[in-house]
């Protein structure tokens, strides 16, 4: 079975290219949303091709993390800060080595999607350690889509998007929050019923 590792290492080089229509017409719109109201230290889990750095809030201490050293090579070309910070990683986002609390908050956009059921509940759990008490974890993911015409394109597009990118529009990601330990502020639609914006609360410890 490919893994999603194998999977990133062969799309790299051809991953901008593929999605620079949904990141003109779609993606552009919604980065800046997951970012609102952040500062200090931020952790952009799954990084990519550094598709968020230039939405990044100034002042702010970003380092990314991503399982293929071939899309952190992309990353290293469009975040030349992270890079020459060396705050550019290669880790598997359910076993981050951060000391627990390392962060004031993070995000990920279009990770979850990609995740495997199994693994929705750990990938939450390690961003909940990595992140401080009273942080916030912030997500931008695709769902299936409950209105007809949208749901039977979804159809029509899962082979290939399950082939290329091991994503799926099935994994429920805000239901996995509470199983992980952590609280879901809001769950939202901000692009039809397709793409939604989680916003996810790190627990403070009982006094
Ligand atoms: C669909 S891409 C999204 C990239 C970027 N966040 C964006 O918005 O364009 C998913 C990314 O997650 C990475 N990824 C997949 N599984 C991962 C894991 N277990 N740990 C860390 N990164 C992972 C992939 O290598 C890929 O770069």
């Amino acid at each position: 079975m490919t893994t999603n590792v194998e999977r990133y290492q062969r799309i790299a080089r051809f991953y901008d290219f593929l999605d620079q229509s949904f990141e003109r017409r779609r993606y552009r719109a919604l980065r800046p949303l997951l970012f609102k109201g952040m500062s200090g230290r931020l952790l952009d889990a799954g990084i990519g091709t550094g598709r968020n750095c230039e939405f990044y809030p100034p002042g702010a201490l970003v380092s990314g993390i991503d399982s293929s050293p071939a899309m952190l090579e992309q990353a290293r070309h469009r975040c030349p800060t992270l890079a020459e910070g060396n705050r550019l990683y290669q880790m598997d986002v359910t076993s981050l080595d951060f000391p627990t609390g390392s962060f004031d908050a993070a995000v990920s956009s279009f990770l979850f999607c990609v995740l495997p059921n199994d693994l929705q509940a750990p990938a939450l759990r390690e961003l909940g350690r990595v992140v401080r008490p009273g942080g916030t974890i912030r997500l931008l993911e695709y769902v299936r889509p409950q209105g007809k015409l949208r749901r039977a394109v979804s159809y029509i597009w899962q082979p290939w998007i399950q082939w290329a990118y091991g994503a799926s529009f099935d994994r429920n990601t805000d239901h996995h929050v509470p199983e992980a330990g952590l609280e879901l502020v809001e769950s939202r639609y901000v692009v039809d019923d397709l793409i939604k914006l989680l916003t996810v609360r790190v627990a403070q410890p009982a006094s």
